[in-house]
């Protein structure tokens, strides 16, 4: 063969590698509502920026028939390319190849791209759409996820992980997107679950369709198992390249700094009148945040899930900061099992990819009930508080009205190395409400009284004239100041500028022991 004819035969195996597993199934993957996995990584990255890497790699499968059945690439797509011009490593499962079923090579692909991503220190990717282990290849495929779950796991806290589930997801398999730091479904088209609808009625009985056991809504509001739900392929895309914009590429790096062109300075005096005049009466912690952040825009993550507390990036500056705030609007921001977990999870992320944490504090404090401790709300309430302890990343806070005993401690309160703490001047730090503490501290004083409704008001107005303000605990340094609402921004921005270059450390350990 002459080396034209070579070249020809090159053009010619990478068009059929291209091809994956061919016209008629590409058409069933887009009668399906799908894109395929090459469509799907065009879309992902910035254009022509994709650097495809094992185009030619086979299986060497020779049970059950599947020696007829080899395609050039196997069923997964793997490189790197860039999204704003910065580096990401991606994986995409082909369904048209084998229903995208994962078996050795398959698995030693991603391998490949993980360690690649671990070594350079760049975000990794996977677009998940299998059916799961390769059946014919039988405890090969089995070995093979468990290649991958180690990497998963050793690269975790080293670089970001984000996965999208763009199809089936089933057995094992999801456990690879579990280990990894964010889990993006697609409403309709994707599904997670151990065990699918027919093994769940042969097992326990009950009838459950595939959306009402692991749609992206299920566990987007019920399980907490995704992060972010995409109304169709494209719009999960969209969604990983503007994570990936707040993000840094490793844990060694800060994350990009952002020309926003919003004035550091800017003052929004709808914040001064935000919290209502009646501290029974809930607000929009959301609209605080819009108000304060650049440009109004915040990236909010696992909105569905415990919404008691809200979690997401935002810039502020230009600089990406993690903000977690307690949400009035529902049940009065109280702290519970799952409110407690979402926020740990989140404060750890952002502490091990260097993303400075602002905490709005408005919480009556940890959600009392049966269900509540016997759900064990003392182990998971001491994630939060664990995660906000070890964290070293800069910690800035600000009390906008409750913050009520065990909570204000947890809310990355001065004690446990908060940074900038301030209050606004509707803040009330206290062990707790006015009328629970009348109630529990002047009890027999109010039986006695002879008119016990009076004096039970008038100690309640003592009590909160007292306490329900930020001015007892700024006189002891517990606040940094008290300011007015419409100064947040600039305050903020002005802190996370001081503490740009913060060290602090903990003491060595092979790893702590957070309260699992
Ligand atoms: C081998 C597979 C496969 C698999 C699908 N295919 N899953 N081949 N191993 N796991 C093949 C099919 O045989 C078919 O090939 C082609 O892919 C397309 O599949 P269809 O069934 O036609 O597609 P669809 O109707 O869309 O259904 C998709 C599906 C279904 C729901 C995913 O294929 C399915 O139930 N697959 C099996 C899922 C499963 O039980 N996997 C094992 C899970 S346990 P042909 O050539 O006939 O068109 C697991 C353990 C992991 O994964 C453990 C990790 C520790």
């Amino acid at each position: 063969m002459g080396v034209q004819d070579k070249i020809k035969q090159l053009q010619m195996l990478r068009e059929k590698s291209r091809l994956g597993g061919g016209p008629e199934r590409i058409d069933a993957q887009h009668a399906k509502g799908k894109l395929t996995a090459r469509e799907r990584i065009e879309a992902l990255l910035d254009p022509g920026s994709f650097r495809e890497i094992d185009a030619f790699v086979v299986h060497r499968c020779t049970d059950f028939g599947l020696e007829a059945k080899r395609f050039l690439g196997d069923s997964v797509i793997t490189g790197w390319g860039t999204i704003e011009q910065r580096t990401v490593y991606v994986f995409s499962q082909d369904f048209t190849v084998l229903g995208g079923s994962l078996g050795e090579v398959h698995a030693e692909k991603i391998c490949k791209v993980m360690e690649l991503a671990t070594k350079n220190g760049a975000p990794l990717i996977g677009l998940n759409d299998s059916g799961g282990a390769r059946i014919q290849e039988g405890v090969v495929s089995l070995g093979a996820y468990a290649d991958i779950f180690l990497r998963n796991t050793l690269a975790s806290g080293v670089v970001p992980q984000i996965s999208a589930i763009m199809g089936p997801c089933a057995g094992g398999a999801v456990y690879s997107p579990a280990l990894t730091d964010f889990v993006i479904m697609v409403r309709k088209t994707s599904h997670m679950f151990i065990t699918g609808p027919d093994v769940v009625k042969a097992v326990t009985r009950q009838e459950v369709s595939f959306d009402e056991l692991g749609g992206a809504d299920v566990h987007a509001s019920k399980s907490g198992v995704c992060h972010l739900v995409a109304a169709d392929g494209q719009e999960a895309l969209q969604m990983i390249r503007r994570l990936v914009g707040f993000l840094p590429s490793n844990n060694m790096e800060d994350p990009p700094l952002v020309d926003t062109g919003d004035d550091a300075n800017r003052m929004d005096e709808r914040l001064n009148s935000i919290v209502p005049d009646d501290p029974s009466k809930p607000y929009d912690i959301g609209e605080v945040i819009h108000l304060v952040v650049d440009n109004g825009e915040f990236f909010e993550i696992q909105e569905a899930y415990a919404p008691n507390i809200v979690i997401g990036f935002a810039r502020l500056g230009g600089r990406t900061v993690g903000i977690v705030a307690n949400q009035p609007m529902v049940l009065a921001g109280v702290l519970d099992i799952k409110a407690s977990i979402k926020g740990a999870r989140f404060v750890r992320f952002c502490d091990a990819f260097n993303i400075p944490l602002v905490t709005f504090e408005d919480v009556p404090g940890f959600m009392p009930g049966l269900d509540q401790e016997h759900g064990g709300i003392i182990t998971h309430g001491a994630k939060l508080l664990f995660a906000y302890c070890e964290a070293t990343v800069p910690k800035l806070t600000v009390i906008t009205r409750k913050a009520y005993g065990g909570a204000y401690c947890v809310m990355s309160s001065k004690h446990i190395r908060g940074d900038y703490n301030v209050a606004w001047p509707t803040g009330e730090i206290a062990v707790m409400g006015a009328d629970g503490a009348v109630n529990i501290i002047f009890r027999s004083e109010i039986q006695k009284a002879e008119d016990p409704a009076a004096r039970r008001a008038e100690l309640i107005k003592a009590y909160s004239e007292k306490f329900a303000n930020p001015y007892v605990a700024a006189a002891r340094g517990y606040l940094d100041d008290v300011i007015e609402p419409k100064e947040t921004r600039p305050r903020l921005i002005e802190a996370l500028r001081t503490l740009q270059t913060k060290r602090d450390q903990n003491p060595p350990a092979k790893h702590n022991t957070m309260p699992l």
